[in-house]
């Protein structure tokens, strides 16, 4: 069974007409082809495939196509391009928040949703005697993007590349 969806991708109007089993992910790879989207676990525990709807990342992964109609997506190709780069993928670049890159869009695009939700006051599971160990701002940019798992071990310098672009925000 097939179903017409129409949503804004990056800016632009979107309209698309999927198997209904189609996930975000694969209606991003497969038929728009934004490869800039990972697909790693395709079951929810890796964050390779985090994206930005309505202002809140979620895995594309678990998330069907046609439940995103008048929905707002941006996926790391709306975030900013090579000439122009979004902060924090400026960051990531300067503080080397890579070395495969292949979970690098997710956790760009998670990034860029922790400094909003922190900014909004979400709050998150860290707590008093955590923090007390460690620099609360740093410590909870990590316990947020927990989600996003990167093989390669560049945890360190992500973090740096987030503590970066927070301080921009906030400068
Ligand atoms: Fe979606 Fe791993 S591919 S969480
Ligand atoms: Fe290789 Fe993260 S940079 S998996």
């Amino acid at each position: 069974e097939t179903a017409r969806v129409a949503f804004t991708l990056n800016g632009e109007p979107c309209d698309l007409t999927l198997d209904t089993r189609t996930t975000l992910l694969d209606a991003l790879r497969e038929h728009l082809h934004l490869t800039g989207t990972k697909k790693g676990c395709d079951q929810g525990q890796c964050g390779a495939c985090t994206v930005i709807v309505n202002g809140a990342r979620i895995n594309a992964c678990l998330s069907l196509a046609i439940m995103h109609e008048g929905d707002t997506v941006t996926t790391i190709e709306g975030l900013g391009t090579p000439e122009d780069l979004h902060p924090m993928q400026a960051a990531f670049v300067k503080h080397d928040g890579y070395q495969c890159g292949y979970c690098t869009p997710g956790q760009i695009c998670s990034a860029v949703s922790v400094l909003q939700e922190i900014a909004a006051g979400v709050p998150s599971h860290v707590t008093g005697d955590l923090t007390a160990a460690m620099e609360p701002s740093n410590l909870e940019m990590r316990e947020r993007m927990s989600g996003n798992i990167c093989r390669c071990g560049a945890y360190s310098n992500i973090a740096q590349a987030m503590a970066e672009a927070a301080a921009g925000e906030r400068a």
